[in-house]
């Protein structure tokens, strides 16, 4: 069994900004389940299926094969083979993933490779659901939150910084949207696990966040 930091906490938050440079930090490797998930709701879109058809979803679920491989650490997402990293951070894809992600045969198809990584690697792997289902038993658990502005802000920018339009009113709607499918669903809904330690990084740097973060990992090395 590796050493497992599991990171949950709801869109915008910052794990996926933290978790990279632990990871760094760390010499761990870095898990983005939440890019699975975005690559399945890929793949519906290309179908031209409807997210709310559940029917439909877990029966298509079946044709999307969704693996990771990793190129200079860094993790790239294989839908069918072909790598799609590069085409599932939309605001599409992400209503879609939090949509589809609530079905049953979705969450099993990733779960068994969610596990199957924290088995084999010291892993520091961000999702919804890792402290409180995939991984219960990790070393280190984190709920890393902060407010809807904040979040939405700060996606906001990331879109400005990659020279993409946005617009900051619809990527504040997409966040309560997703963070009320998130945290409703019936199976592993977005929750705090009961040991985990709550970290709200609304008003705290990046370095903030990775040193309290890291602090949690030596106490339990
Ligand atoms: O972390 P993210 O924004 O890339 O995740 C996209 C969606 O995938 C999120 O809205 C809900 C879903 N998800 C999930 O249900 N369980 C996870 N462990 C990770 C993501």
């Amino acid at each position: 069994m590796g050493f497992n930091v599991a990171i949950d906490g709801p869109a915008g938050a910052g794990k996926s900004t933290i978790a990279k440079r632990l990871a760094k930090e760390l010499g761990f490797i870095y898990v983005d389940t939440g890019a699975m998930y975005r690559g399945i709701a890929l793949h519906m879109i290309r179908k031209g299926i409807d997210g709310h058809d559940e029917k439909v979803v877990s029966e298509e679920v079946k044709n999307a094969d969704v693996t990771i491989a990793y190129e200079d650490g860094v993790q790239k997402v294989l839908l069918n083979g072909e790598d799609v990293s590069g085409l599932i951070r939309t605001e599409e894809v992400s209503v879609m993933a939090s949509t589809t992600s609530a079905y049953a045969p979705v969450r099993q198809k990733l779960l068994d490779l969610q596990r199957d990584l924290a088995k084999n690697n010291d892993v520091i792997m961000d999702g919804r659901d890792i402290g409180t289902t995939i991984l219960p038993n990790a070393d280190v658990k984190v709920y890393l939150t902060a407010s809807v502005e904040t979040r939405a802000d700060r996606r906001y920018k990331e879109y400005l910084e990659k020279g993409e339009q946005a617009d900051l009113k619809e990527i504040e709607e997409d966040i309560r949207l997703r963070d009320h499918q998130d945290m409703t669903r019936e199976i592993s809904p977005l929750k705090k696990a009961e040991d985990a330690t709550e970290v709200d990084s609304s008003h705290m740097s990046i370095d903030e966040v990775v040193a309290t973060i890291k602090d949690l990992c030596e106490q339990k090395r």
